[in-house]
This record gives structure tokens, C-alpha cells and sequence, in this order.
């Protein structure tokens, strides 16, 4: 427990130290507002979009102890002079005798305690607005009267926030400031681009009257940029300089004279950095926050947001870290993931054309469809809407522009440009969402496909169910010499990229998964016809698959486009793939036995104490014949590391073939509740699955990186829920069929479905792992693991028996 510690009943992991290995970061708000704050008060903003409308400038390379994007300074007047510094510790790095950052749901709350100067400062976005408040506290604890100024600082990006980069004339030769002071003193400091100046602005305010502010970077910190973020040289001066920039490097900062605060005495400043079109919109929408009981309901708001998201499940299982990340931490991350796809983190900087991922969205979708089923409809519509007519679909988009692009595909003339895997992911996002609200409705809908004529409008549309069907038929034609899918550019693994003609064990895996979901969903729609084609096509697949890509002791991952494989014995780098097979137990193409020595396997050559290798052994030196894999060193990311988001999947598998203890293991060993203990080796947030850690043929094995966004969310999420804890959703009713730990004496949960609430108790007391004997709905015996539709609004118990 060395930089923090669970506080579970708050709901918060609390660090105590702000010297952490790397910045540990939440959300705040969503893409229509919001973005990360870090644990020492940095912050990166944007609206709608990180790439086009960023607020903030915010460089993650840059060192810790750097100020980056927002801070608050505070100015203690003493021995006829001041004593300067930041309650968030970054960048003015004064000893505290107290620091705390409570990561919260939605918030981050800092306590600190420097100089006999406590704050304590919540950071939040309230529920629909353009802004993000700062509700800043701060108390005197010496015993002798003190007067103490407020400073909070902003510091400005370029709204296209690649340009901030790579034009250093044009872009400062836009930036502009204007201060508007109300009657009563207080400042709306605005700033914006020329050519944004009647139509979008950012402003920074507060609630109490500011003497004084600042817009220019160069003036705040002095001497031409020779005073510094940790002294900045205007604070030596009773007031700011009042300087409405022309150009340059904005800022924003505000000095508050606080007054004098007696013993004990607390004032309260709410600070608020937003967006609007223009100046007027800017002060009537900056008046809601400036209200401090606004600013608490706000408060309450997000608040009972995140009550009622978590309400939809809660589990008590023998393992409290178990139930911490299932209750509070995965949800909350799926949702994150929901939100901002792979878009924004601290890792994956939102810059240019990265988008909203096509597959990625696809799977986060999964991970939310019970807690906010109207957001995950909305994002599938978005999804829908980049498919292709062939069936396949564009790579990723900008939510802003809603243009699509093939991704990474475009790097390589000598590589085709569409991914084999993308579009097949949509049919387990709507078939999952249909399973889990019977809104079959959806199937109706009419989405335009991608393609489009000359003036930008749709050559066609489909209804949902014809997307889907579309889906499945591109892959069904698109395939190589096995009669198994071609990779395209890539399949979920983006960085394997063989020459055209390469087929895709992953590919054809997902394609059955595709094909089961649409035939149970034509079974329910009662068109026999096309449920019959498609048992047909996945009894194709299957037989293509069996005859083609069965090892030995496991299943070939790839055929290279001259039939060469990889992921076999016969392959001195990459021999064996964890997707490889985990996704034929997943798809039901493995027979029993072959999926159980190709689990086997992978439990033998690809499991460490840190988690699931991808692959193993790594590819030792660059190779673009096998592409992006080969850049890595052996044990880091898809080049043999521990990626996280394919754990889950042998999860699911060792589920599907009855092994509890195992899939549990593997649960256990990449929770990052439980790396609490190692967190100088693991180095990331323990309240959140990274995507990478680096795998045991790296000397830094053990080593987290790309914390938040990532698949392993909404996979560990479905794991542990559907297939450990075994209660997942179908069109006839709930199915509960748990795959728990044999040790475990059982579990309890609370679920809401469809509107009525399950109280689930499972007990096991023969210490099995499967196996359901005894199902009692309201005390009445059913056959099967299905507890039928309970009319909304009612509340079932079900008592479930293993043995
Ligand atoms: C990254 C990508 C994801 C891909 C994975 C494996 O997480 O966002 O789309 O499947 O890497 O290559």
C-alpha cells in the first residue's frame, strides 16, 4: 500500500503520496465535456472531440514534476512578502504535511495540508455542462490569522490540437484573450482563436471577485520565460499584470484576494473553466456554476448518476477484491471505455485522425449494455452508420466530423486497407444489447452505410438487421486459400500484417461466433430459412477450420499468404497464440478435447504470475514481411507481452470447458486491485485494467503501461459476470450457469433485468466449480439455468444449487 489505498465504502482509491511511478488519472465528464485530470491537478479537456475542439494543452511526455494543463496556486502573505505554492504538489513540489487524491466516481477530490494552509478542492464536471469546476476549500489551520490569495492557472492549446504541435506561427499568431468584468469584480477571462472568436470560446471564471489577471504565458512567468511554473515571477508582484493577449501562449490565471482568514476559518472558491460560442453565452451559462448550491446539486447529480449506474448489479463473492473491481472499478472503466474508445487517455493523446475504433467501440459496447442500454443503442448507431455496404467497415471515425478512415491500413501500400475482424464485432454488440432489453425494435431501424456519392450523401441505407446480415456475408466470401477469412490488413491483433492473401484463425473464430448469434437471432425473429443458412455456414467454417488449423497440441494462429503458418510448432518465433486458442473453445469449434489441450497449452507456455502472454516466443528484430509485431522487443505489447484484453478470453474459455479454478487464476493474477501490494513493479493505476504489461522475456516483466482504455474493460467485465459469475442474459430470460472457484461456498449478487430485480443466492456445497442441480425461482422449482422475464418493477429470488 505504498501511494494509496481502496476505500471502498466511499467508493475511492485514496493516494497519499504524489510521488506515484507515473500519473495515476480519472475522467471527468464525457467527450461532450470533459477528459482526464491527473493525480496532482494537471488536467486534459476538450469538447466533443480531443483532435478538433481540444482546450487544453497538456503534454504527457513532459516530466512529472511539470505543470501541465491546470493548477492552482496560493499565495500566503508573510514577513512582508508571500510564500507561493501549489496545494496540488505539481509544479511548485513544496514539502506537505498532508496530500491526498481521491480518485472518485467521476471526481477527484484533493486534501492537502502545506504551511498550516489545509485544501481540500473537488474537480468535476456537472452532468451536462460545457465546464469543469474546481470547488476549491481553503482553511487556516495555524493558530495566528493569515491572508491568503487564490490563483487558479489554465494554460491553452489550439483547438486542433495537432497543430499546436507542428505550426509554431500560425497557431500563436491566433491566440487571443479578452477579460469581461462584471459589477461585482469578478473576471470572465475568454479566450480563443481568431477565427473561433464568434463562434467558440473558452473562458476561465469563478465565484468571487478576481483584482487581477493574466493571459500571456510569457508575462506570468517573467524575464522572457526565464521565471519559471514553480516560481512564476508575475505572483511576486501585489497584482497581475491585466494583459488581454494578442497572440501567443495563453493562459488564464485569476488572482483572488481571499482576505484574511481567522483560526479555523474556511473560504470557498468554485473556479470553472468551460466553453461557449461566444461571450455573451460564455457569462449566462459561467452564472449557474458561480451559485454554491448549484455546484453542490450539481454534485449530487453525478453522484446519483454513478448510484444508479452501479445499482444494476452488485455481488458478494469470498474475494473482496473480486467484488471491488465487479462493483465499482470495471463498470466505471467500461464506461470510460464507452465514452472515449481509444481516443484520449494518457497514453493515446487524441491527436490528428485516431478516432473512434470501429472494433474497439464494438466490444466497450459490451460492457455497458446493461447499466445504460439507450447510450450503448446511440454509440451502435454511430457504428452502424461507418459500415460499408459490402458489409465491412471503415476503421475508425471522428465523432466530430463522423469521417471514417481505414486506420493504421493506410500506412502500407503493400498491405490491403480494410481489417478482416471489424464489421463482425457490431453482431455480438446488437445481439448482446437484444439479449439484455428485448428491444428488437432496434432490428427496424434504418441506418445509411458509409459509402457515398459525390455531394457527401449515403448511395444507400439498411435497416440494423441488414447490417448485420451484411457483415457476415463479406467474411463469407472473403476468404482465402483453406476457405478460411482472410486477415485483411490486420484482425484483432493490429500489428500482425501479412501480405494479401493471409488468412485469419481469429477471423474465422469470430465469424462463427457472428454466425451462432445471428442464427439464435433469426430462431427468435422465426425465419427458419436464414437460421438454417447460417448453421450452415458455421458448420462450413467450422470443418474449414478443424481440417486446417489443428497443431498438434494446439490450434495455428495465421496462414501466411503462401500458405506458410504462424503460431505453430514448425515457427521458431511466435509458435503459439493465446487467441488462438482461446477463440475456438469461444466460437464452439474446438471439439472438447482438442480445447482442452489447446487451453492446456497455453496454461503451460504462455501463463506468468502477472497474466496471459499474447504470444511467445517474441519476434527478435524487424521484419516487415510480419509488420507492426516486430518493432517491439520481445515481451512488450502484441510481441509477446501480457495484453491484458486477451486474458479475459481464456477466461471464458476455461468457463465454457468447466474449469472454475483455473479461469478464477487467471481472473486473480491481472487484478489491479490486488497488484497493490507490487505497485512499484506494475507502476499503474491499481483501479483500472491497463492494456499492456511487459511479459517475462522482457527484463522489466511486471511493468503496466496504457492504463483505462482498453477491451480487457468490457472483457474481464464479461468474464467475471456472465461466465464466472455465470448470470448473462437471453432473449427467453436470465441464465444463471456460474463457473465459480471450487473453493468458493458460493455467491450472492443482485441483478436488474429488464426492469425486475433478481436476488441470486448460489450455493455450492459439494465445492464443485459447474454445474447447476437445483434452480428455485420464488421458491419454484425450473429446469435449466433460464429464470424466465419477470414483469418489470417486481423483484424474483432465485435460489441456485451446484453440484
Ligand atoms: C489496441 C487496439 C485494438 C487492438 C489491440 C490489439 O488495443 O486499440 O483495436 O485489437 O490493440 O492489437
Amino acid at each position: 500500500m505504498k501511494y494509496g489505498y481502496f476505500d471502498d465504502t466511499r467508493r475511492e482509491y485514496v493516494i497519499t503520496t504524489p510521488k506515484t511511478p507515473v500519473k495515476w488519472v480519472n475522467y471527468v465528464g464525457t467527450m461532450r465535456f470533459g477528459g482526464i485530470i491527473d493525480h496532482t491537478g494537471g488536467s486534459l479537456l476538450c469538447k466533443d472531440d480531443p483532435a478538433l475542439n481540444r482546450i487544453v494543452k497538456y503534454i504527457p511526455q513532459l516530466p512529472a514534476s511539470d505543470f501541465k494543463g491546470e493548477t492552482l496556486y496560493l499565495r500566503v502573505h508573510e514577513a512582508g512578502g508571500y510564500r507561493i505554492f501549489s496545494p496540488f504538489f505539481v509544479p511548485t513540489l513544496d514539502p506537505y504535511d498532508r496530500y491526498e487524491c481521491h480518485v472518485g466516481l467521476g471526481y477527484n477530490r484533493y486534501v492537502s495540508e502545506f504551511y498550516g494552509i489545509r485544501t481540500e478542492i473537488t474537480v468535476f464536471v456537472p452532468p451536462g455542462a460545457m465546464c469543469v469546476v474546481r470547488d476549491v476549500r481553503v482553511t487556516n489551520l495555524r493558530d495566528e490569522k493569515v491572508t491568503i490569495d487564490a490563483i487558479p492557472v489554465v494554460e491553452y492549446t489550439h483547438f486542433d490540437a495537432l497543430k499546436q504541435f507542428n505550426n509554431a506561427d500560425w497557431v500563436p499568431q491566433t491566440m487571443q484573450s479578452k477579460a469581461y468584468r462584471e459589477p461585482s469584480g469578478i473576471v470572465l477571462l475568454a479566450q480563443y482563436a481568431f477565427m473561433n472568436k464568434d463562434r467558440q470560446i473558452n473562458y476561465l471564471t469563478s465565484n468571487l471577485p478576481a483584482s487581477s489577471f493574466e493571459s500571456d504565458r510569457k508575462r506570468f512567468l517573467g524575464e522572457n520565460e526565464y521565471g519559471t511554473w514553480k516560481q512564476p515571477l508575475a505572483l511576486l508582484a501585489p497584482e497581475l499584470g491585466n494583459y488581454e493577449a494578442l497572440r501567443g501562449d495563453n493562459i488564464g490565471a485569476l488572482l483572488h484576494p481571499l482576505g484574511t482568514l481567522a483560526p479555523g476559518e474556511t473560504r470557498r472558491l468554485i473556479a470553472q473553466l468551460g466553453q461557449a460560442e461566444g461571450p455573451e453565452a460564455a457569462r449566462a451559462q459561467a452564472a449557474t456554476y458561480r451559485d454554491p448550491d448549484a455546484v453542490d446539486r450539481a454534485f449530487e447529480a453525478e453522484r446519483a448518476f454513478w448510484d444508479e449506474y452501479l445499482s444494476k448489479l452488485a455481488v458478494e463473492t469470498p474475494d473482496p477484491s473480486f467484488d471491488s473491481m465487479v462493483n465499482v472499478h470495471n463498470p466505471r472503466q467500461c464506461y470510460t471505455t464507452k465514452n472515449w474508445s481509444r481516443y484520449l487517455s494518457l497514453y493515446q493523446l487524441g491527436l490528428g485522425e485516431r478516432g473512434v475504433g470501429f472494433r474497439d467501440s464494438s466490444q466497450d459496447v459490451l460492457g455497458v449494455i446493461d447499466r445504460v442500454p439507450a447510450e450503448a443503442r446511440a454509440l451502435m448507431e454511430m457504428l452502424l452508420s461507418v459500415q460499408k455496404r459490402d458489409g465491412s467497415a471503415m476503421h475508425q471515425f471522428n465523432p466530430l466530423s463522423m469521417h471514417a478512415n481505414e486506420g493504421d491500413s493506410r500506412e502500407r501500400d503493400d498491405r490491403p486497407h480494410y481489417y478482416g475482424d471489424d464489421h463482425l464485432w457490431i453482431v455480438l454488440a446488437v445481439c448482446w444489447y437484444l439479449k439484455e432489453t428485448g428491444d428488437l425494435d432496434f432490428l427496424k431501424q434504418e441506418i445509411p452505410f458509409y459509402d457515398k456519392d459525390r455531394h457527401g450523401s449515403p448511395l444507400e441505407k439498411g435497416t440494423v438487421l441488414e447490417h448485420l446480415k451484411r457483415a457476415v456475408a463479406f467474411t463469407k466470401k472473403d476468404t482465402g486459400a483453406h476457405g478460411l477469412p482472410l486477415l485483411g490488413f490486420a484482425d484483432w491483433n493490429d500489428t500482425v500484417n501479412l501480405a494479401a492473401g493471409a488468412e485469419s484463425m481469429f477471423n474465422a473464430n469470430l465469424y462463427g461466433v457472428a454466425l451462432r448469434e445471428l442464427a439464435e437471432l433469426c430462431e427468435v425473429l422465426g425465419d427458419h430459412a436464414a437460421v438454417e443458412a447460417y448453421r450452415g455456414d458455421y458448420a462450413a467454417m467450422k470443418k474449414a477450420f478443424n481440417d486446417a488449423a489443428w497443431d498438434g497440441e494446439w490450434f495455428i494462429r495465421y496462414f501466411d499468404a503462401d500458405g506458410t503458418p504462424l503460431g505453430s510448432q514448425k515457427n521458431s518465433e511466435g509458435k503459439i497464440y493465446t487467441n488462438g486458442q482461446s477463440w475456438p473453445v469461444i466460437s464452439g469449434f474446438a471439439e472438447p478435447d482438442r480445447g482442452r489441450r489447446a487451453l492446456d497449452s497455453v496454461h503451460r507456455l504462455l501463463n506468468t504470475k502477472n497474466g496471459i502472454k499474447l504470444s511467445w516466443p517474441g519476434f527478435n528484430g524487424f521484419d516487415p514481411a510480419k509488420g507492426g509485431v516486430t518493432t517491439y522487443p520481445p515481451g512488450a505489447k502484441e510481441n509477446g507481452g501480457i495484453f491484458l484484453h486477451a486474458n479475459p478470453w481464456v477466461m471464458i474459455a476455461e468457463t465454457l470447458l468447466g474449469n472454475g479454478d483455473r479461469a478464477y487464476e487467471y481472473y486473480h493474477q491481472i487484478n489491479p486491485a490486488a497488484k497493490n501490494e507490487k505497485i512499484d513493479e506494475f507502476e499503474c493505476e491499481p483501479y483500472a485494467y491497463p492494456q499492456n504489461i511487459l511479459g517475462d522475456e522482457h527484463p522489466q516483466f511486471g511493468l503496466a503501461r496504457n492504463s483505462w482504455l482498453s477491451g480487457t474493460s468490457a472483457w474481464t467485465y464479461t468474464a467475471a459476470t456472465k461466465f464466472i459469475l455465470g448470470i448473462a442474459p437471453t432473449y427467453a430470460g436470465l441464465s444463471i450457469n456460474p463457473c465459480i472457484p471450487s473453493t468458493w461456498p458460493g455467491y450472492t449478487a443482485k441483478r436488474v433485468f429488464r426492469g425486475a430485480e433478481y436476488i441470486i443466492r448460489v450455493r455450492n456445497p459439494r465445492g464443485v466449480c459447474k454445474g447447476v442441480t437445483a434452480l428455485e425461482v420464488d421458491g419454484r422449482r425450473i429446469e435449466g439455468t433460464v429464470v424466465p422475464i419477470a414483469p418489470a418493477g417486481t423483484r424474483v429470488q432465485v435460489e441456485v444449487t451446484l453440484g
